[in-house]
């Protein structure tokens, strides 16, 4: 490892984070020193930048800048109400895939007119509860849920606005696990056997078949997929209209990158242009369903070392955030960039260590052979490029409760999600009556 060319953690920070930067040595969302919100708060937690936030969301409506493109949110990210509230203050709407997703888009705000509902398995609870909000569509993905729909559409005597999502076959070169759109995953219709369910939806009173959508993955770091599968909708579109049948909207999914160590994202300009390549002469009107891109290097986890320990000749580094709080280094293998709160000094060595939670497995680990500065028990470190499935990706594992949220803006911050307390986290669990009585602190 060359120590000398380790860059400086401020331009590591300019880099990858959206909000932060070190002020006198410390690392600040906006104003706010994390240190300070550590204080206030207790670690781990996650921190938003309201500035980063909406920097990217402008980023995007600039490149559309002219185009009538809906920026549809996708909770899935980061369904924190703050975060939402954010977006559609901003005038995005929702990409939502339950119902648990419905009522947060529309206490955040978000006007019914401007909610997707995508997901492969929607009940019939879950499609009546948004067909009585009055959503703007429904992301149908098979005949089976298109025929469901109907039937809750026509007993509730209204009609389902329905666009129906085709599964392209397009490999988005993503990590696999994250991959949507190749024939052998659950996503969408298989493409070829496609016009026939819209000849079906067409003919169904009950449903109001007005488009297409696609989305075929996360992460996507190239144009080439984006111009494979907006190809085979543009063909689409024009095999469907050809046969008579009405084809208004189209909804091309998410899925642009975000860079977490080296990767070169894609420029939002140079999506659009795509986009307007692609599929901009059809005369639909056009949602995109981005979230990660919105989110993911406006957050950050903060989190506190409990110790260092030195075994076998290794350096771990344990921490007090653990896999349930962040589960993508353990799921995917995902980098996270770690860096000290306050600023090493110029002269300090780098030398590898493991970065570990406390959780009770060995798959706990957010970083192995990672550079870093000397650190000692109480530093603060943070994960970098954490706004995106992260928080909302925790669980209570090792009887942990989850990382709260906080928001800063400008000189101001509010936990939006605070940490469940031990009696909170046990209120939902009761003991049968052959098991006697509880003995509760
Ligand atoms: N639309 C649909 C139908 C989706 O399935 C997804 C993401 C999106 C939009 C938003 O995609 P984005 O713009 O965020 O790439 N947990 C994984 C990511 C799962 C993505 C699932 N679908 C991770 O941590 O990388």
């Amino acid at each position: 490892m060359n120590l000398a060319a380790a860059p400086s953690v401020e331009a590591r920070i300019a880099a990858g984070a959206h909000g932060f930067s070190y002020r006198s040595g410390v690392l600040a969302a906006e104003e706010v020193p994390l240190a300070e919100i550590a204080a206030a708060v207790a670690t781990p937690l996650y921190c938003y930048a309201t500035a980063g936030l909406l920097g990217q969301y402008q980023a995007l409506r600039d490149a559309f800048a002219g185009r009538a493109v809906q920026i549809c949110y996708a909770l899935k990210a980061n369904d924190n109400l703050a975060v939402v509230r954010t977006f559609a203050a901003a005038g995005a709407g929702a990409d939502i895939v339950s119902v648990g997703e419905l009522h947060r888009a529309l206490a955040a705000g978000v006007p019914p007119g401007r909610i997707v509902f995508s997901g492969v398995g929607k009940t019939t609870a879950e499609m009546a509860t948004a067909l009585a909000a009055g959503i703007h569509q429904f992301n149908v993905e098979s005949l089976p849920e298109l025929e469901t729909l109907a039937a809750v559409a026509g007993a509730a005597g209204t009609r389902a606005p329905v666009v129906i999502r085709i599964n392209p076959d397009v490999d988005a070169g993503t990590h696999d696990k994250i991959a949507t759109g190749r024939k052998q995953d659950k996503f969408g219709v298989d493409w070829t056997a496609a016009p026939a369910i819209f000849a079906r939806a067409a003919a169904l009173a009950s449903i109001d078949l007005v488009g297409i959508a696609v989305h075929i993955g996360s992460q996507l770091t190239s144009l080439a997929p984006y111009t494979a599968a907006f190809g085979r909708v543009a063909e689409m579109v024009r095999t469907l209209r050809g046969q008579g049948i009405r084809i208004d909207r189209l909804d091309l999914g998410g899925g642009l990158g975000v860079r977490y160590s080296d990767e070169t994202p894609l420029a939002p300009a140079a999506y659009a242009r795509l986009i307007a390549a692609t599929v901009g002469e059809l005369g639909c009107a056009l949602t995109i369903e981005p979230g990660r891109f919105l989110v993911a290097n406006s957050g950050v986890l903060l989190t506190r070392v409990i110790l260092v320990k030195e075994s076998a000749g290794r350096r771990f580094v344990i921490v007090d955030a653990g896999m349930n709080d962040l589960i993508r280094p353990a799921l995917y293998g995902a980098h996270h960039t770690i860096l000290p709160v306050v600023a090493p000094r110029q002269d300090a060595v780098w030398t590898p260590a493991d970065v570990v939670g406390p959780v009770c497995e060995s798959g706990d680990i957010f970083a192995r052979d990672r550079p870093l500065p000397p650190v000692a028990a109480d530093d603060l470190l943070v994960l970098l490029s954490a706004g995106a499935y992260s928080s909302v990706m925790a669980s209570r594992y090792n009887s942990r409760p989850p990382a709260p949220d906080v928001q800063v803006h400008g000189r101001a911050f509010a936990v939006t999600r605070r940490r469940l307390s031990h009696a909170e986290m046990l209120a939902a669990e009761t003991l049968p009556p052959w098991l006697g009585p509880e003995s509760r602190p």
